[in-house]
């Protein structure tokens, strides 16, 4: 479970997360809001690459605020980039491997890099160099790199942005079990309310940086401020 407390982020004038207060409870949160809410922003905190001017940030009740990034990965925290991060001139097996040189133990490294990039589908592709991947097979292997080294949280920032429908399918049927089978928590954020809705049981909306609704997907998506802010209208 993830708490957030109080946490506020300022860039220059624009404050992009004001005084945010929620528990992530469900095994998988969505995160929704219109384009400059503080999605991104909030998963830059969570995973230490934004550091809050004030507030904090709980794992599984431990305080993670004070912490680097590499800290916070080892405590099991995992995330994606809006913009993926495959490395171009490394293979699948090298760009997963470079997440998991972090385990303290080599060969449990060995057996879980092959074991994630069979989990995402990737098996026979281990030696395709990044840059030959397409933009799905560039999303699974960085989905790949959040199995390695038993993830407490998953945090997927935008994953199924630029794929078509069928591809999009494809990543969230994936994802659907990750939760269950590892035993970690996932939170996603997209922008396909219909995504959200049939793979979230919690979830979060941010309206300009403040938290506009959190609860059960349906009741949210179906809250009259959240249809004026975000989905464009409460009556239509
Ligand atoms: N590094 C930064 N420097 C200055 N301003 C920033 C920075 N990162 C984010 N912002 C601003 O903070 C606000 C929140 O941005 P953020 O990227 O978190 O939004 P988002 O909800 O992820 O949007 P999108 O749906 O477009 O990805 C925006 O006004 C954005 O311009
Ligand atoms: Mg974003």
């Amino acid at each position: 479970m993830i708490r957030l407390e109080n946490l506020t982020v300022s860039f220059g004038g624009v404050t992009a997360l004001d005084a945010l207060d929620v528990e992530l409870t469900a095994p998988v949160v969505g995160l929704i809001g219109p384009n400059g809410a503080g999605k991104t922003t909030l998963l830059n905190v969570m995973s230490g690459f934004v550091t809050p001017r004030g507030g904090d940030v709980f794992l599984a009740g431990q305080r993670l605020t004070h912490l680097r990034p590499a800290d916070r990965a080892r405590l099991g925290l995992r995330r994606t980039f809006q913009q993926e991060q495959v490395v171009e001139e490394l293979t699948v097996w090298e760009n997963v491997q470079a997440i998991a040189d972090h385990l303290a133990d080599p060969r449990r490294g060995r057996a879980e890099i092959a074991r994630a990039i069979g989990r995402v589908g990737l098996s026979g592709k281990e030696r395709m160099p990044g840059a030959h991947l397409n933009l799905l097979e560039r999303r699974l292997v960085e989905l790949a790199k959040t199995l390695v080294g038993g993830p407490k949280a998953i945090l997927l920032d935008e994953p199924g942005a630029g794929l078509d429908e069928i591809e999009s399918r494809r990543l969230y049927t994936l994802l659907k079990d990750i939760p269950g089978e590892l035993g970690a928590q996932m939170v996603v954020i997209d922008h396909d309310a219909e995504m959200i809705s049939s793979f979230c049981e919690q979830t979060v909306v941010l309206d300009f940086g403040r938290l506009l609704a959190c609860g059960p997907t349906k009741a949210v998506l179906n809250d009259e401020a959240v249809r004026r802010a975000y989905l464009g209208s409460a009556s239509s």
